[in-house]
């Protein structure tokens, strides 16, 4: 896959800056969306623009709302530790609002790149040198694929469009209708969602895999009953930003390898469900750039990667204060909380000994 292998050419060059102190990075264009390579963070983090860390709820009804009208449905020995139940999962969640590029075909305002992980799960044991899809996440839903370099030739398709609400000023306000959700243009770029739910005949826990279901391939499948397309809102300043799924899967239990679109695996038992997806979180300013808040369109300026920090007021309780290093500034990986926890030592510092 074109993205992967882009990826891995650029995750050398990343690698070979790890090793030095950073250094201009000479190749960098600014014209592009991409941080310069003296950033060494992992590629979740390879675009110009605003990184919000927090938790997802996945809330899946099996055979609920549309799907209650699925042929079997009210087959008694269906899936029976599954009907009237409401599951509800969590993920550690970091949603990526980039700058667009020139590579970048469509209107929409900007690339959402969403990732969904285990509660607790490490970021700092992630391959710098992998591309952010190929990274172990449990779910990922791109509004474009991730590209990790431009060779001057090509365009890269929107996956969904996004539209932006009439303002003046942030907040700003997308939405979404996923009307080619499972097309043969996406499918590559398509992932199922993975998580645990009761077995359909059973009383234990087991993976399932779920991926949404579209008007553009399902009445395809011979399924009888229409279901909407998948819809999505997010909502986002330069603090904090909310996101919502609603829509319908079809999911099959106990895939033995991560699947990677709606092929997912051979089984027996294939389920549909209503599926809401709710995301809440707060900047992660080490990661991110400069949200410019007055105008009609989100737009950044450029600061992580370069020593150019102009605000230095902020002080929420997440820690997003803007006065801490960005990142590529003292060429180390993972460095998130040091700067941010020696900032906050002297504002506490300062504050209780004058
Ligand atoms: C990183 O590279 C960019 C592009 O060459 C350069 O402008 C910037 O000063 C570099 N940052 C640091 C901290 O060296
Ligand atoms: C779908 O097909 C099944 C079986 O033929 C039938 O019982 C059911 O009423 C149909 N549902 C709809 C919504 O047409
Ligand atoms: C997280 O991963 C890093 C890198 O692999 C490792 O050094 C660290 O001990 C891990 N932290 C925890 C809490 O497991
Ligand atoms: C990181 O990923 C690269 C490319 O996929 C791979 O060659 C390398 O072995 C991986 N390193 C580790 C420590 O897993
Ligand atoms: C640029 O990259 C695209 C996508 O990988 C490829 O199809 C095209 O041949 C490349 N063009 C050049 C000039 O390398
Ligand atoms: C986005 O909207 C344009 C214009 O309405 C349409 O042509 C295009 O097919 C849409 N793309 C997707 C991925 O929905
Ligand atoms: C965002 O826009 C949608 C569609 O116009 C609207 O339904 C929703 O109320 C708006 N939400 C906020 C928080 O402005
Ligand atoms: C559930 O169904 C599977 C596959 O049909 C079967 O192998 C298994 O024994 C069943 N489990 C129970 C508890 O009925
Ligand atoms: C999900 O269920 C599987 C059993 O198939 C188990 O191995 C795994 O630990 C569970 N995952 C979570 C996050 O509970
Ligand atoms: C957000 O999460 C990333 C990945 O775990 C971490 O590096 C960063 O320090 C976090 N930032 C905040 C403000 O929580
Ligand atoms: C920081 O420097 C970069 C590169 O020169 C520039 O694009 C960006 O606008 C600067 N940011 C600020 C906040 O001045
Ligand atoms: C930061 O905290 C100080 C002291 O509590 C407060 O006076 C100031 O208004 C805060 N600044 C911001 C930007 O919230």
């Amino acid at each position: 896959m074109r993205g992967s292998q882009v990826a891995r050419a650029i995750a050398l060059g990343l690698a070979s800056t790890t090793a030095f102190a950073a250094v201009n990075d000479a190749t960098y264009d600014s014209s592009l969306n991409f941080r310069p390579d003296n950033v060494t963070s992992s590629d979740l983090y390879h675009w110009v623009g605003s990184y919000y860390n927090g938790s997802t709820t996945i809330e899946i009804e099996p055979f609920g709302g549309i799907a209650a009208q699925e042929e079997g449905t009210n087959d008694a020995t269906w899936c029976p530790n599954l009907k009237d139940k409401t599951y509800s999962t969590k993920f550690d969640t970091i949603l990526g609002l980039t700058e667009r590029s020139k590579y970048n075909a469509g209107n929409n305002p900007l690339n959402a790149f969403l990732t969904l992980w285990d509660v607790g799960y490490n970021f700092s044991s992630l391959n710098a040198s992998q591309g952010i899809t190929d990274l172990p996440w449990d779910w990922a839903l791109f509004s474009s694929l991730p590209l990790d370099s431009y060779n001057g030739s090509f365009t890269e398709p929107d996956i969904f469009n996004l539209t932006l609400a009439e303002t003046t000023k942030a907040p700003y306000n997308l939405s979404s209708t996923f009307t080619q959700y499972g097309s043969e243009s996406t499918f590559d770029t398509t992932f199922p969602i993975l998580f645990n739910m009761t077995s359909c005949n059973g009383t234990q826990d087991i993976d399932w895999s779920g991926y949404m279901i579209s008007n553009y391939y399902w009445p395809s499948t011979g399924s009888n009953v229409s279901y909407p397309d998948p819809t999505l809102d997010i909502v986002f300043d330069s603090k904090t930003a909310k996101l919502t799924i609603n829509g319908y899967i079809q999911a099959v239990e106990g895939c033995e390898e991560k699947p990677t679109n709606q092929d997912f695996c051979e089984a027996d038992t294939i389920i549909e469900a209503k599926m809401t997806v709710t995301f809440e979180g707060t900047i992660d300013s080490y990661h991110s750039d400069e949200l410019e808040t007055a105008s009609s369109k989100p737009a950044w300026i450029k600061t992580v990667g370069f020593n150019n920090i102009t605000q230095t007021s902020g002080n929420s309780t997440s820690g997003s204060g803007n006065s801490d290093k960005k990142n590529g500034s003292n060429g180390h990986q993972y460095p998130g909380a040091f700067p941010l926890v020696a900032s906050l030592a002297v504002l506490l510092a300062s504050s209780l000994y004058i």
